[in-house]
């Protein structure tokens, strides 16, 4: 077996428009093989489709363990906040149900009229300004922040300046740079926020909750807490609005469909949550005792990759993975995971964003990319894959 520095090193690429040429090759040859993480260890990477299924729902495969320092990680010095650390704080005071619940589809903090409200001014604001505009600064990345804001329950005044702490995804080098400062500054403001946080929101209700628990969470939990519930309403949910604005600007006789055929919307939205590339990193796991993925023995205490960006795209699974096709038969896409930690929000998110690509068609009706396609920049070394801007016209 090859050492860690033989090994090709993970992640590939940054493109959320194309997975990575080595990631295709595993599926073709060994969509189970060894690579080395940003961190310098040894992992398994699951790129199949069925073994990635397997694995997310194997119950040997431990995302606490993951988040063990002892164990084999992706990162050499990951942020001080985990998934992990956050349902196991929400779970201890008996909150994480009211919290899943808080980010479900009938979760009644924020309306979906208002989240269409949100995407209608940012775009009248847009417009009004002139173009060319970039739709990751002035659509994607503060339509998720207010919308976040809005769900939790935190000053939407704050939406500006919070958008910007995507940064905080930095993974491999961009992490060293400079996480702690930006951490230790998140980490200062949502304390503050936390201090005098009302009963609107999640957030709210949380710690409303919390003061009647016989198990109540510190004050520094529900700091760590907050901060985990934004990023993952920032991340994932703005770098997919994104991608969908960079697809609609690009491919103009979809957006003409999808302004024709207004009910075909879910459906493409589910078509691009298969095709979109979204992982700067994967969703890990670490063998609590031997087991089996796609055929391959595991052994305990190994580190496991899975790349849901690679399984969606399996040759095995998919015809012509790689063309974004919204007539093709249903077949689940494993964007927001499957199993026992499948993301409480995905019915939330899928109507969101069907609000603000709505929003998206009918305010710019000739959309279309101000450079090239191939000029199209990606933020390197993130968690979650973002272009650094998509410019377009009208
Ligand atoms: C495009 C949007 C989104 C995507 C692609 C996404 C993806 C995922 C995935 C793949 C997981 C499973 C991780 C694992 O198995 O280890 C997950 C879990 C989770 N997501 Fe999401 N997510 C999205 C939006 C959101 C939003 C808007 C929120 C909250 C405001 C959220 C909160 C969570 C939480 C709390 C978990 C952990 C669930 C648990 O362990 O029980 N997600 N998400």
């Amino acid at each position: 077996m090859p050492r860690a520095g033989e090994l090709p090193h993970y992640p590939f690429g940054f493109r959320g428009d194309e997975l990575a040429d080595a990631l295709r090759g595993f599926l073709a040859d060994a969509p189970v093989t060894r690579v080395v993480t940003n961190g310098g260890w040894p992992a398994w990477l699951v790129t199949g489709y069925a073994a990635a299924r397997e694995a997310l729902k194997d119950p040997l495969l431990s995302r606490s363990r993951a988040a063990d320092p002892a164990m084999p990680r992706e990162e050499k010095d990951p942020p001080p906040l985990t998934v992990v650390g956050t349902m196991h704080l929400l779970r201890g005071a008996g909150l994480r149900e009211e919290a899943v619940k808080g980010m479900g589809p009938r979760q009644p903090h924020v309306s979906l009229e208002r989240v269409r409200e949100i995407a209608d001014t940012l775009l009248a604001r847009m417009v009004a300004r002139g173009e060319p505009a970039d739709l990751v600064a002035d659509f994607a990345l503060p339509w998720a922040a207010e919308v976040t804001c809005e769900l939790l329950g935190l000053p939407v005044r704050d939406a500006p300046e919070l958008a910007g702490w995507f940064g905080l995804l930095a993974t491999g080098r961009a992490m060293e740079e400079h996480l702690f400062d930006d951490w230790t500054k998140a980490m200062h403001h949502f304390e503050e926020r936390m201090a005098v946080i009302g009963t609107d929101g999640l957030l709210g209700r949380l710690v409303a909750l919390n003061r009647s628990s016989d198990r109540p969470l510190g004050h520094d939990d529900l700091v760590e807490i907050a901060v985990f519930l934004f990023l993952s309403g920032l991340g994932n949910p703005a770098a997919f609005l994104a991608l969908c604005a960079l697809v609609l600007a690009r491919d103009h006789e979809l957006a003409a469909r999808l302004r024709r055929e207004p009910e075909a919307l879910p459906r493409a939205l589910e078509e691009l949550y298969r095709w979109s590339v979204m992982l700067g990193d994967s969703i890990t796991r670490v063998a609590a005792a031997e087991t089996v993925v796609g055929g391959v023995t595991v052994r305990a205490g190994e580190l496991v990759l899975i790349s849901t960006d690679a399984a969606n795209r399996d040759p095995a699974v998919f015809d012509h993975p790689e063309r974004l096709d919204i007539d093709r038969p249903p077949v689940p896409h494993l964007r927001f995971g499957r199993g026992r930690h499948f993301c409480p929000a995905a019915a939330l998110n899928r109507a969101q964003t069907e609000e603000a690509v709505r929003a998206l068609l009918d305010a710019v009706p000739g959309l279309r990319l101000a450079v090239a396609p191939d000029e199209i920049r990606w933020r390197e070394d993130h968690a979650v894959l973002l272009p650094e801007a998509v410019p377009v016209r009208w």
